[in-house]
């Protein structure tokens, strides 16, 4: 049998962060080239297009060119078992990028050099920072003319606030791009933007800065800049620190171009022999090893219809510690029993393969017949009462009212409504005294709106329109003598029921929620949903 302890050190999972258009598809793809689970690059795109024909929702995707939904790759490299976990870049999107980072062990963030830092990646760096996780930052597109490497790293201090280490560092940019000087080798990787136009894995030629071939072939002034930036950040830059990278508060950086290939091996060589392995996890009953004896795994999204043919849910699962193996019997906690995970599949792009086993620090998918919700533990040889609560509902901002345009279809809309909110596209809502006659919808992001309207569409066949509400702020509330009739306040407080009947405040701003809470002192104002 294999050796738990040693499959568990083996794995890395991590997320990509990034502002869309700044080359993620292009670097995941690449990363998979050279983990050698593809061999041509164009394949992702290529699956991209043609994942049209086998599900529909993603016409959406490409519609608005954004990434709509998070998929989970696997691929080995270096002896290493990589998880890849895809966010979704859009800001108004959804909760989905911040359960996924949620479910990875670190995180690389990627930056277009001539956008520098953008909002959505703050937002997504800030979740990062919360939880502690280590940062790795990818510069990318150095194959074009961009901001100043130090106004980069200058940047990464301002907006975010975190401290850079440059493991590489570029010559020249754009059509003047010569390469990275790998500062732990000491050799510099010569670019050459001939080589082989990105589509297969190529060898970057090195040599020594001080090797009289690298001073000709950078040209002198090239080659003299090269050396006072080296000094510089010798002098006035972090130093490189594994213990400052693990706990998040310094970030390697990576210079390169996606596209063509060029500093994705330098990259993917040095995450893996930086990245951590699955960390202890905090449970309810308290820290749980990876390698432990227990077997105990976390929802952290749900996706229905992944192939309409089918018309399947797959649940993935984060397995937070122990072994996973196929028909193994768990308990679930929230349902309170055992059930049996007869069949698991792990990601390669779009196709899916069986698998037999799996260890913490990967994730699986599993078929979800409605037995799971966002958030829901499983275990085994373990208490029964082991559960990771980080991944609750967040609070949503905006909120309309659902009509239906033709009556008729009304019982698609309620189903449609329920299994995208359990699958957690959106939250659902009914008002406490009138029941589900106009359900209320609640987002995170007001784009979730444009997405469930054309899921309904596509997958439900029922067509809606939505009736804003003045609403910004959600509590879940809690205390003895809770009354629902003493905050109904036309305007400014109403209070609903969640899906799962916990009752829910929704006020206009966060003005009106100091002010029930001043008035309301024996109760509890929650921004997650209560277990
Ligand atoms: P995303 O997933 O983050 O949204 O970005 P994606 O990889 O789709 O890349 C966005 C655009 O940036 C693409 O161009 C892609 O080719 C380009 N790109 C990515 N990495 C690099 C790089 O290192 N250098 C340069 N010069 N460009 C890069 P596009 O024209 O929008 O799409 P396509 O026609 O190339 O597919």
């Amino acid at each position: 049998m294999t050796d738990l302890r040693q499959e568990v050190q083996r794995r890395r999972s991590f997320a990509i962060i990034s502002h869309p258009d700044a080359g993620k598809t292009t670097l995941t793809e690449k990363l998979l080239l050279y983990g050698g689970a593809i061999h041509m690059a164009g394949s992702v795109k290529a699956r991209r297009a043609s994942r049209h024909a086998t599900s529909d929702w993603m016409e959406l995707e490409q519609k608005r060119g954004i990434s709509v939904t998070s998929s989970v790759l696997q691929f080995s490299y270096a002896g290493k078992e990589i998880n890849l976990l895809d966010t979704p870049g859009h800001k108004d999107f959804s909760e989905d990028p911040y359960r996924t980072l949620a479910a990875a062990d670190c995180a690389v963030m990627l930056i277009d050099c001539a956008k520098g830092v953008e909002p959505p990646t703050r937002k997504l760096f800030e979740v990062c920072r919360r939880r502690g996780i280590p940062i790795f930052t990818f510069i990318n597109k150095m194959d074009r003319h961009g901001h100043d490497p130090l106004d980069l790293l200058a940047e990464l201090e301002e907006i975010l606030g975190i401290r850079s280490c440059p493991i590489n560092w570029p010559v020249g940019m754009g059509k003047d791009f010569k390469g990275v000087y790998d500062r732990h080798q000491k050799v510099m990787a010569l670019f050459d933007a001939d080589a082989s136009h990105g589509e297969t894995a190529i060898e970057a030629h090195k040599l020594a800065v001080d090797d009289p071939e690298l001073a000709r072939l950078l040209g002198r002034g090239a080659h003299e800049k090269l050396v006072e930036d080296l000094e510089l950040l010798d002098v006035a830059g972090d130093p490189f620190d594994l213990d400052r990278i693990l706990d998040g508060r310094l970030t390697p950086v990576f210079f390169g171009s996606a596209l063509t290939n060029f500093g994705v091996q330098l990259f993917l060589d040095a995450f893996v022999d930086m990245a951590p392995p699955p960390a202890t996890r905090i449970s309810t009953i308290g820290p749980i090893e990876p390698d432990s004896e227990t077997f105990s795994g976390v929802v952290f999204k749900i996706q229905a219809n992944m192939n309409p043919a089918h018309r399947d849910r797959i649940a993935f699962l984060r397995i937070c510690s122990g072994r996973f193996e196929r028909g193994m019997d768990v308990y679930h906690p929230r349902l309170g029993r055992s059930i049996t995970l007869a069949d698991a599949h792990q990601f390669m792009a779009q196709e899916r393969r069986h698998i037999a086993e799996a260890f913490a620090g990967d994730i699986v998918g599993l078929y979800d017949t409605g037995l799971f919700r966002i958030g829901d533990s499983l275990v085994k040889n373990g208490p029964n009462d082991l559960t990771y609560a980080e991944l609750r509902t967040f609070s949503p901002e905006h909120f309309a009212r659902i009509q239906v345009s033709k009556v008729l279809r009304r019982k698609q809309l309620d189903k449609g409504l329920h299994h995208l909110c359990q699958e957690g596209a959106i939250q659902l809502f009914r008002d406490f005294d009138a029941g589900m006659v106009e359900p209320i919808v609640g987002a995170v992001g007001i784009l979730q709106f444009d997405v469930l309207k054309f899921r309904l569409e596509a997958e439900y066949n029922v067509d809606v329109t939505f009736k804003p509400l003045p609403f910004a702020c959600a509590r879940w509330v809690k205390g003895e003598g809770f009354d629902p009739h003493a905050f109904q306040r036309r305007e400014t407080t109403a209070c609903v029921y969640d899906l799962y009947d916990r009752p829910v405040l929704l006020m206009r701003n966060e003005w009106a929620l100091q002010w029930l809470k001043d008035d309301h002192k024996g109760i509890e104002f929650l921004a997650f949903a209560p277990d």
